[in-house]
Formats: structure tokens, C-alpha cells, sequence
């Protein structure tokens, strides 16, 4: 069976982020993939309402899916999504970080969420791997959340990320095609990718650059100073993206973030590390509603803020 490769753009039409995911797209046609491609600006995709009845719904057991299902084309897009081996996200850098249309589009996985769906036995395990490409006017500098951004909503839909792109100083529409090495990289990424999914999954890993990023885990380039978790765990170092906790070291005049021994006790990339937010969740959001006393406490202090309006416009 051929490999299903799946690629996803957020971009103006067959402009930058669209031609850079077109040309991974091809090295996998290629290869003889199987390729499907969207762009989310065709599509009708509503903001989460934030109602958490699919994680209600997980927590008694039972996928319940989402409330918004039959009202736009989230649900319509996860179907095709979800039955590929790979994807690849293609999506513009606006103020610093990914395109609102793609956080719109991505934040709405809740309902899809893995590690919750399987632990209740509602779903099978699917090993997918992704690419992801974020492409903007300028460089890192102001660019620099725009990969880590993407990773971030990775983990609901369990893609393991197997290689990034950061296509820097493409402000104009379709202007990449002037720099025929990012269309060099975006063909290495559709390479990588089936080589991952060519690979036993046991096996598969980080095809990018080595040395890309702080961190040796994830490959995010953005480390933040730990502070106390709920349980107690506090790392000096965190890895903002998969939460990979140590130290910095120097090593031949270059810092270094070095893993601690238990640093990827909870680490976002893996269904077990965020089976632990889990553990979290049911003791904080759990611990509130399972004391009735805590509800009461709230109903009497919400009055303050019910009955207190300010002029809109
Ligand atoms: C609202 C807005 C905000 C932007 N913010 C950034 C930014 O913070 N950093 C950056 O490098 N480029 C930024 N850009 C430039 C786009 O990322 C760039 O034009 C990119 O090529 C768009 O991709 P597309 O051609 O696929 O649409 C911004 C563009 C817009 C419209």
C-alpha cells in the first residue's frame, strides 16, 4: 500500500508557505506517496468555545466528539488527517508566531486528543510523523515562536516531528522562488519524511539538522527558566516546547542544555509524558470540582463580578 503523505498550508494562495509544502509534496509524489493537500483558508474552521465537553466526555470514558462537529470542516479535515502516515504543516509567521487560521484550526484537536483517547481504550495507536515549515519576512529574530508554535500542537494528534524548516526574509508574495535553497530544504523535508515512515518506528528519529536548537529532545530553540510544578518537579531549565527539564553547561566556550537524569519524566512528545498532565489535570480541575465547598465559595465571590459592568463599545 502506498504511503499516504498529507500537507497542509495556512498561507496566501500559491504564495510562500504553499510552494515551500508543494515541493516536499513532490519529493513524496516522487517516492510514490500517495498525496493529498490542503490549504486551511478554503476551509470553514470555528474557535474552540472552550466548553471542555470532549474532555468530560474522555474523563467518564466515552469520546463524545466535539460540539461544533456538524457546524464547519474541522471534523471533515481530522478524517483525512488522521488516516495518513505523514504530514506536513506549511504555515506563515505572523506577529512572531503561526498564523492565527492555523492555531484556530489546531486548537480545536482537543476532542482528538490521543493520549486521552487511548488511555480509555476509545481509539487505537497510529504512529504518524510530521514536517513542519514556517516561513516569514525575516529572520529567527523574528521568528521566534513560529516552529516551536507549530510543535506545540503537535502533541494532542500524537505527530511525531521528524524535521523542521524556518524559511527566513520571504515577505513577498511567492518570493521564495528566488531562494533555490529553501525549495533545496523543502524537497529534503518530503525526502525526510518518507524515510521516516520508511523506518521501523521503534527507530524513527530526528532527520533535520543535528545541531538545530537548544533542545537535544525536541530541537525547539527556546529553553525558559523552570519554576516549581504542581507536583513538586522543578527543573533549573526547561524546554518550553516538550518540557525536558535540566541544566546549562558550558563545553568548549559553547552552552550547552544538558537532559537531567529524570528530564523527560514528562515529556510532551511522548503518550506517556502527557498521560502525567493527566495526572495533573485530575487533581487540580478534578480536586475543584470534586470538592462541593470549592463551588459554593465561588458562587458567592462571582456576584462581585457578574454585577460589575464597564462601557463596551
Ligand atoms: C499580519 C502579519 C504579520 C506578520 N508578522 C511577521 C513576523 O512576526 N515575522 C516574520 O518573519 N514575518 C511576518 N509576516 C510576514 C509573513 O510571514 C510573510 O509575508 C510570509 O511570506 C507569508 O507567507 P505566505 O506567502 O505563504 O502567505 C507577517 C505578515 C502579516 C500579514
Amino acid at each position: 500500500m502506498a504511503i499516504k503523505v498529507m500537507g497542509v498550508a495556512a498561507g496566501r494562495k500559491d504564495s510562500n508557505s504553499e510552494i515551500l509544502l508543494k515541493e516536499a509534496l513532490i519529493a513524496c509524489e516522487e517516492a510514490g506517496a500517495e498525496v493529498t493537500m490542503i490549504n486551511l483558508r478554503d476551509y470553514n474552521l470555528m474557535d474552540c468555545i472552550g466548553c471542555t465537553s470532549c474532555t468530560i466526555g474522555m474523563s467518564q470514558g466515552k469520546n463524545v466528539g466535539c460540539v461544533l462537529d456538524a457546524k464547519d470542516d474541522k471534523k471533515k479535515i481530522m478524517e483525512a488527517l488522521l488516516n495518513q502516515d505523514a504530514v506536513i504543516y506549511s504555515v506563515p509567521t505572523y506577529d512572531l508566531m503561526p498564523a492565527s487560521n492555523y492555531l484556530t484550526f489546531a486548537q480545536r484537536s482537543l476532542s482528538y486528543e490521543t493520549a486521552f483517547l487511548e488511555t480509555i481504550g476509545a481509539i487505537e495507536h497510529r504512529d504518524r510523523v510530521a514536517g513542519l515549515i514556517s516561513v516569514g519576512g525575516s529572520t529567527r529574530a523574528w521568528q521566534s515562536m513560529a516552529l516551536e508554535g507549530l510543535q506545540a500542537t503537535m502533541f494532542t494528534t500524537d505527530m511525531k516531528v521528524v524535521d523542521m524548516m524556518l524559511a527566513t526574509r520571504v515577505p513577498g508574495p511567492s518570493q521564495v522562488l528566488l531562494d533555490d535553497e529553501l525549495i533545496a530544504r523543502a524537497h529534503k523535508m518530503g525526502e525526510n519524511i518518507i524515510k521516516a515512515v520508511q523506518t521501523p518506528v521503534e527507530e524513527r528519529g530526528w532527520l533535520g539538522e543535528e545541531n538545530m536548537g537548544w533542545c537535544p529532545n525536541c530541537h525547539s530553540n527556546a529553553l525558559v527558566l523552570g519554576e516549581m510544578q504542581w507536583d513538586g518537579l522543578h527543573y533549573p531549565i526547561e524546554c518550553q516546547v516538550c518540557g525536558a527539564g535540566g541544566t546549562l553547561k558550558e563545553e568548549n566556550g559553547k552552552w550547552k542544555f544538558v537532559i537531567q537524569k529524570d528530564g523527560l519524566l514528562k515529556d510532551r512528545t511522548t503518550v506517556e509524558g502527557r498521560a502525567k498532565h493527566l495526572e495533573e489535570i485530575a487533581h487540580t480541575q478534578g480536586g475543584f470540582f470534586a470538592n462541593p465547598e470549592n463551588r459554593e465559595i465561588v458562587a458567592k465571590k462571582i456576584t462581585r463580578y457578574k454585577e460589575k459592568t464597564f462601557k463596551g463599545i
